[in-house]
Formats: C-alpha cells, sequence, structure tokens
C-alpha cells in the first residue's frame, strides 16, 4: 500500500469533513480508498499477467506528468461538470476497440469516432488541452492513450480531490482507427448474455461487467437509447423490466419515440459517483436495458446487491479500471508516442 495514497485520501476525508458527520464520513471515504487500491494492487497481478505497463512509468522521462493532467482536467472539469462522464466512457470506448491505444482519437476519414456508438463521445478537447501541455514539459514522451486513462481517473477523483483509482502506465499509440471495428462495444440493447460475450472477448469477467457497470452513476443517455423501452412506434409499451414511476420520468424527457433529448443515467444522484446505480437497478431504476439485464442472471443480481455498498463498490470499480486499462495495449517498441492526439505522426 502506497503511504501517500492514504495520507492523500485521510486529506481528502479532512477536505470533505468539519464537524462530527465529516469524522463520520472520514472512516468510510478512507477505508473506501484504501480497500480499492489493496484490492487493485493485490488482485489485478493476480487475474492477469502484467502487460508491461508500471506505475510511475514516466518518473525519469516526464516527472510531471500526473500533476499536468491533474491540473488540466481538474480546471476544465471545475468549468464544466458533464466531463467526468464524457472521459470516463473515452478510456472505455478507447479499450474496446483495438484495445487502449487512443485509436478513438484519431480523425481520419472512418475513423472510430464516425462509428454510430462514438457519435456521442466527447472530452476530445481536454485530451488536447493536457497533450499540448506535456508535449511542452516532455517532447514525444507521454502517449495519447495513458492520457486518456489518467484524464478518466482524475476527471472522475475531482469530487472526492483525491486518486480513486491508481493507473498503471506505458501504454504506446496505435495508428489504426476504424468505424468498422466499433462492433466489439456492447449494445444498449444487449441481454445479460451478450454483455458477458463483449466484456470476456476483451477479457474481462462477470465481476468486471458488474464493476465497470457502475460507471453508469454519472452521465447522460441519448433519448434514442432509451425510447425503444418505452414505446413502440406511437403506442407506448414500458418494458417490463422498467419500474413504471421512473418509465414516466424518461419519458418527460423523450416525450415519443422519435425524441432528440438526453436522460440521466442515475435518476438519483446524476453527477455523483457513487453506489446508487446499483440500488437504481435492483428497483428497476437502471436507465438502459443493458443495466436492467445485470439483473437477469442471479449470480449477477448477488453482485449488483453486493455493490450497493459504496466501499465495495469502489473497491470493484478500481480493480476493474486496471484491468480494462490492460487491455490489448501496446507497450515495448509497437505502435508510436503521438505528437498530435488527433492523428499519427508523419514518419
Ligand atoms: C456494460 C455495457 C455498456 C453498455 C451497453 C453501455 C452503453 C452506454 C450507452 C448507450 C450510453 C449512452 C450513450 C448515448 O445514448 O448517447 C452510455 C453512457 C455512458 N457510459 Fe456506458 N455502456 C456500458 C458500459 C460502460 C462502461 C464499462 C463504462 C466505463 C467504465 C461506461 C461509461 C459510460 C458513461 C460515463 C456514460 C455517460 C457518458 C456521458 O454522459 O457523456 N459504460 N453507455
Amino acid at each position: 500500500m502506497r503511504r501517500q495514497q492514504v495520507a492523500a485520501a485521510a486529506g481528502a476525508a479532512r477536505w470533505r469533513g468539519g464537524g462530527g458527520g465529516g469524522a463520520a464520513t472520514a472512516w468510510w471515504w478512507v477505508a473506501a480508498v484504501v480497500l480499492g487500491h489493496l484490492v487493485s494492487s493485490a488482485r489485478a497481478g493476480l487475474l492477469e499477467s502484467n502487460p508491461g505497463l508500471a506505475y510511475n512509468f514516466y518518473q525519469k522521462s516526464c516527472p510531471n506528468v500526473d500533476s499536468i493532467v491533474r491540473s488540466v482536467t481538474w480546471a476544465q472539469v471545475a468549468a464544466n461538470p458533464a466531463l467526468p462522464a464524457r472521459l470516463l466512457r473515452l478510456h472505455f470506448h478507447d479499450c474496446f476497440v483495438k484495445g487502449c491505444d487512443a485509436s478513438i482519437l484519431l480523425d481520419n476519414a472512418q475513423s472510430e469516432k464516425t462509428a454510430g456508438p462514438n457519435l456521442s463521445v466527447g472530452g476530445y478537447e481536454v485530451i488536447d488541452a493536457i497533450k499540448t501541455q506535456l508535449e511542452q514539459a516532455c517532447p514525444g514522451v507521454v502517449s495519447c492513450a495513458d492520457i486518456v486513462a489518467l484524464a478518466a481517473r482524475d476527471a472522475v477523483s475531482y469530487q472526492f480531490k483525491s486518486s480513486l483509482w491508481q493507473v498503471e502506465t506505458g501504454r504506446r499509440d496505435g495508428t489504426v482507427s476504424l468505424a468498422s471495428n466499433t462492433g466489439a462495444l456492447p449494445s444498449p440493447f444487449a441481454g445479460f448474455n451478450g454483455l458477458l460475450q463483449s466484456f470476456a472477448a476483451r477479457g474481462l469477467n462477470l465481476t468486471d461487467l458488474i464493476a465497470l457497470s457502475g460507471a453508469h452513476t454519472i452521465g447522460v443517455a441519448s433519448c434514442s437509447s432509451v425510447t425503444p423501452r418505452l414505446y413502440n412506434g406511437n403506442a407506448t409499451n414500458v418494458d417490463p423490466l422498467l419500474d413504471s414511476a421512473y418509465a414516466k420520468t424518461l419519458m418527460n424527457s423523450c416525450p415519443s419515440s422519435s425524441a432528440s433529448g438526453t436522460v440521466n443515467l442515475d435518476g438519483r444522484t446524476a453527477v455523483k459517483f457513487d453506489s446508487s446505480y446499483y440500488t437504481n437497478v435492483l428497483n428497476k431504476q437502471g436507465t438502459l436495458a443493458s443495466d436492467a439485464a445485470l439483473t437477469q442472471n442471479a449470480a449477477a443480481a448477488q453482485m449488483v446487491q453486493d455493490l450497493t455498498n459504496p466501499i465495495k463498490f469502489y473497491a470493484a470499480f478500481s480493480m476493474s479500471m486496471k484491468k480494462m486499462g490492460r487491455v490489448e495495449v501496446l507497450t515495448g517498441t509497437n505502435g508510436q508516442i503521438r505528437k498530435q492526439c488527433r492523428q499519427v505522426n508523419s514518419s
């Protein structure tokens, strides 16, 4: 266990705390962060061999990388509370398509970002701003893929003022980005088995599926991702896995099958990164059909129940983010370190 992180967690608790209520907050928060780091350190190594990543990979080559990424990310999140969700999803969509290699950032014709599931992905400008600063501090050293992983962590961690999970670095950037590869992303209309298969294809298991789905505790979905659960053409036709009162809430935001707005993924605490997502799912108030699908398997439903506990959620999320961050990474001399995140280096 790294001492600075415990100290940082305790510091965060003090920052959040204050009076007697603060002391209670401090206890569970420190426990959650410590447990998360412990479990992710101890178990991720056992679950999967390390693909060549390391903590502090840039210790000698770019010692200020962590503080540069954090300061740019926190400044942008302070001005735009939608960014934690965007950056977290950006990292997920990067890792699931040809691995965590920043291929989602490339701007060429027919690239990944032009594909349907990526049209509502954002946060690219934050990555550009971070890259600009890093190129000034340490030219040609820090990969765009690592920036995406670090920015996701820092954006989500902003509300805690302390890192919620540890990020390994040493990824290198890919040179291929094709919209046709995005079929690897899971569909919001997938059933339980489809979701499990999609994760298994990336080396992720049931625990990872349940833990990472907790990312839907923040952010929004387009009405088009939800309306098939509410309407059949012009008729109301509510998904039986959807609570009727919550269905009405969703219908208010998306009044017809062709509505174009957005809904919060977590109807309780939309911008707080907490475990209420799991309570929603148990109460048939998960927003996407894929959220509801997690109750359709006994083992999965038990895990959903377990992760309503915030301490367990943060621990499980930390561990699974570390695994997701290892998916098909390029390391060593593979790939390249892009000079600009939106285009491959001209040799
Ligand atoms: C389990 C399979 C998953 C499916 C089917 C899925 C699907 C979706 C869909 C359809 C949306 C809304 C997009 C839109 O309508 O515009 C969304 C949003 C989001 N997803 Fe997932 N997702 C999954 C897993 C994940 C994972 C593993 C993460 C991250 C670790 C994640 C993070 C997010 C976030 C943060 C948002 C909100 C984005 C924003 O507000 O900009 N999702 N997801």
